[in-house]
């Protein structure tokens, strides 16, 4: 079978990162043949790289004629507030689409995208790529197991350079602009709690301890931006100094500073943008930590740890149930069923879950199964519902019915 014909819409870190990734990797499973994206330099090198024709290359998803137009499928990762107008297009045009997470920024984008998947009778599958991953999916096999589950802890370390370049200097450091970090970073947490304890949500309380980039008084010496000779540079460990340069591990991060990345073009970031400004003078809103407790029908009990902490991202899991324990690094890779070890590849904090969900995206969609899979829409809500919930009851200080809300 020839490769599906994909319009890639917003070329961005995911965009022209992981989705164009895959291409060079697995050439016969999809190809891109047309690209939506404003930013000219990006479209271009987009278009480049995948050889698009000139009239296929196009600024807004308006300038699309769909009934002219063949496209197998759609994979939109444009920024989150662009979500539920670009997905409700191309549903309206039938076209089945792989949607980034969030799915919207607020729960009634979430729910009408679902019901506009419905009418336009149209597959939406969002990418909620833990799932995914080997790390989750050998869990989610051996948790019979343990027996009736009492508990399930999932702990996400997001890791200093992580949150600083995500949280408080780039795209989703204010909440008002993009969603809270519960939306825009654990949401895929939440699902995972959600996947497990496989029943729907009675209550949700959240909390969050005092942040260090909110509202913090700092010396009236710190400069505004790090490399202009900041007194506490040597020990702060958010000097973006130590972030960005000598770090070539963080080259996705890279790639947000300058689209072609290079030493030179870095450091000029790094004087002129939010990237190498001092993490104390930015109009960061989300909270460095939250703790969310959840009771679900079924007596399980999930709970949610988001801490910055660390130099690496990574995730833990810990799941009791009457007949043991199930615990599990995923950068590890290692599960242990009591005292059975499980090992698996070492990874990164998303378990190689991007490369396995656009396999199985690709695989379902030539099956004609793509409503099989296990993140359509209407089986990521829930999971979605409950990270909205969570920053209403952090910051409202209340126990929320999980059915009475929103
Ligand atoms: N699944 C995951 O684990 C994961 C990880 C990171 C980011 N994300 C999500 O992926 C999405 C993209 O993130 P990113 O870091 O690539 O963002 P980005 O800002 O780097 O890229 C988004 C791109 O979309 C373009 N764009 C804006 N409006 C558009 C429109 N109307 N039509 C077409 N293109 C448009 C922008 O110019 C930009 O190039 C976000 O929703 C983000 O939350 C998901």
């Amino acid at each position: 079978m020839n490769p599906l014909s994909v319009i890639m819409i917003g070329a961005g870190e995911r965009g022209l990162g992981v989705y164009s990734d895959y291409v060079k990797e697995n050439p016969n499973d999809y190809k891109f043949t047309h690209i939506v994206e404003p930013n000219f330099e990006k479209r271009k090198a987009f278009a480049k790289i995948h050889k698009i024709k000139a009239k296929n290359q196009y600024e807004t998803l308006d300038q699309i004629d769909f009934e002219d137009t063949k496209i197998d499928f759609a994979i939109n990762a444009t920024p989150d507030i662009e979500h539920f107008k670009t997905t409700n297009t191309l549903l309206t045009n039938k076209i089945p689409t792989l949607l980034e997470k969030p799915i919207g920024i607020t729960y009634n984008e979430c729910a009408e995208l679902e019901k506009i998947s419905k009418k336009h009778n149209t597959e939406l599958i969002i990418c909620h790529v833990l799932r995914y991953s080997p790390f989750y999916q050998t869990i989610k096999k051996i948790i019979k197991k343990i027996g009736y589950i009492n508990h399930i802890k999932q702990v996400e370390i997001i890791g200093i350079p992580h949150f600083t370049h995500s949280y408080v200097r780039g795209k989703w450091r204010n909440s008002k602009k993009s969603g809270p970090i519960s939306l825009t970073k654990t949401c895929h947490d939440f699902d995972i709690i959600q996947w497990f304890a496989n029943s729907t949500p009675l209550k949700i309380t959240s909390y969050s301890a005092k942040s260090e980039f909110i509202n913090k008084i700092i010396d009236k010496t710190i400069p505004d931006y790090c490399l202009q000779g900041c007194p506490i540079g040597k020990t702060c460990p958010y000097n973006s100094k130590k972030i960005y340069l000598n770090n070539s591990e963080k080259s996705w991060m890279h790639k947000d500073l300058v689209i072609n990345p290079t030493k030179d073009g870095i450091k000029k970031a790094l004087l002129t943008t939010n990237y190498g400004k001092c993490v104390y003078k930015l109009d960061n809103n989300v909270p460095d930590n939250q703790n969310t407790n959840i009771l679900f029908k079924n007596s399980i009990t999930g709970e949610l740890i988001m801490l910055m902490t660390g130099a690496k991202s990574n995730r833990k899991i810990v799941i009791t149930g009457t007949k043991g324990v199930i615990r599990g690094n995923l950068r590890e890779g290692i599960i242990y069923l009591n005292n059975e070890i499980i090992k698996l590849e070492k990874s990164n904090s998303h378990g190689y879950g991007d490369r396995f969900m656009l396999k199985e995206f690709v695989r379902s969609f030539k099956a004609n199964k793509l409503n099989k899979l296990p993140t359509t829409i209407s089986r990521s809500l829930i999971s979605h519902k409950l990270a909205f919930l969570a920053e209403e009851s952090r910051k409202s200080n209340e126990l929320l019915i999980f059915n009475e809300t929103i």
